[in-house]
């Protein structure tokens, strides 16, 4: 059948864009559950989610009143989600795996299905996907297995990604920020310095290939790298000139003091902020502090924000030192590819010049101090 395989290949790339622009998670398993149709016509396509906390599956049906639950110990999902191996099965009421409870509730009848786990890129399973009833009265084949697990691998990392994103609920947004704010404002003409650096290290961990997640974690975590200025005196923190050996003692215990008011947290922004607060000012050569860690002993967040916060002081004014020209910004890169720097990113950056400046000159501190 020639031009099948371009119309498959289409119909992915055109979904996976419509994905890439939605932000809510059953948005987004309506257009996977779309999408997987377009592969493997069947009557109905489940995205069931695992909820941890409840030990259900919970799921969207299409034009449907709601959501649907199931046990994550019942049925086919269940038997899924906890072997973590895809079942094709033509005649699923023969099958004791099954479970007709979900059948008998919604008044449907199901009789064939191919039932995949959905995993993130760690192998976490987060739930399962079914292709219910193919199209045509005919059995599943293994073919369309092959077919629908392409399309899986896709919405295991975009429920994950969608997870965390509804796990960093409002509150805990407005906590970072807040905190953000509060060190920020010890140092006023830091400006838009936070919200700068948080748009650099997500767009630096989306050009080096970082997870959805990963890039939304950074993009969270990233304007507390600084928390520990709080506690620098002023007389410090605002010297218009160059501090002495003492002072700059002083002023490199912030990054061990925000990591120490971070730590204690389990929730994985804070986490991960309390990493980039430590590691922020380490270096790829292992000069830095506060710990002189080397190379990929440097969490990847903590090398991506040492690109992102130097590219931010050098190219705004501070008030120890005013704004420097963008190609002599760029010389101080190319000079320290490899030594302050993780080189992969430093030529991510490079490459992508552009899109930093773009940032930069988008969040303009309104009152530059030069
Ligand atoms: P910051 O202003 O956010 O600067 C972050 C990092 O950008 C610095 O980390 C340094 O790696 C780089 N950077 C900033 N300005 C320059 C520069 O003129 N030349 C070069 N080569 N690199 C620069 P660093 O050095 O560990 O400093 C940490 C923080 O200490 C700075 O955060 C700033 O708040 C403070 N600081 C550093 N030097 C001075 C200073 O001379 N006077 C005052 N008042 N504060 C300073
Ligand atoms: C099952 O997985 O056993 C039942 C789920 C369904 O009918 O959709
Ligand atoms: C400065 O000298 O202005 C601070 C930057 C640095 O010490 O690297
Ligand atoms: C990556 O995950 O792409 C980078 C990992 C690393 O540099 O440690
Ligand atoms: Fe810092
Ligand atoms: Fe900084």
């Amino acid at each position: 059948m020639p031009g099948t395989a371009d119309k498959i290949l289409q119909s992915i790339l055109s979904s996976i864009s419509q994905v890439a622009d939605s932000r809510d998670i059953e948005t987004l398993l309506m257009q996977f559950s779309r999408m997987a149709h377009e592969l493997v016509p069947a009557d109905r396509c489940t995205v069931w989610v695992f909820d941890k906390e409840r030990n259900i599956l919970w799921s969207r049906v299409a034009d449907g009143i709601g959501r649907i639950e199931s046990s994550a110990e019942e049925g086919l999902v269940g038997y899924v989600l906890k072997s973590g191996e895809p079942v094709i099965l033509n005649d699923v009421y023969a099958d004791s795996r099954f479970n007709p409870e979900v059948d008998r509730r919604t008044g449907y009848l199901t009789r064939n299905m191919i039932s995949i786990p959905l995993k993130n890129s760690d192998g976490d399973i987060l739930g399962v996907f079914q292709s219910v009833n193919k199209l045509g009265n005919i059995d599943f084949l293994e073919e369309d297995l092959k077919l629908l697990l392409f399309v899986t691998v896709y919405i295991g990392r975009e429920i994950d990604a969608a997870l965390l994103r509804d796990e960093l609920d409002a509150t805990q947004r407005e906590i970072i920020y807040t905190l953000a704010e509060a060190a920020e404002m010890r140092s006023q003409e830091m400006g838009n310095h936070v919200k700068r650096v948080s748009e650099y290290c997500r767009l630096i961990a989306e050009l080096i290939g970082l997870s959805e997640k990963d890039q939304e974690l950074i993009k969270v975590a990233s304007p507390l790298h600084d928390l520990g200025k709080i506690a620098i005196p002023d007389a410090i923190l605002l010297k218009p000139g160059r501090l002495t050996d003492e002072e700059r003692i002083l002023m490199n215990t912030h990054a061990e003091l925000g990591y120490s008011m971070l730590k204690h947290s389990n929730r994985r922004a804070f986490k991960a902020a309390a990493t980039i607060a430590y590691e922020h000012h380490e270096k790829w050569d292992g000069t830095g502090y506060p710990n002189k860690i080397a190379g990929k002993d440097i969490h990847i967040f903590g090398r991506i924000s040492a690109v992102a916060d130097v590219y931010d002081a050098l190219a705004n004014a501070r008030c120890y030192k005013p704004a420097w020209e963008h190609e002599r910004v760029i010389a101080l890169f190319q000079e320290e590819r490899g030594r302050h720097f993780d080189p992969q990113i430093v030529d991510a950056f490079l490459e992508n010049q552009e899109r930093f400046f773009e940032i930069n000159r988008t969040f303009a501190d309104a009152h530059p101090i030069d």
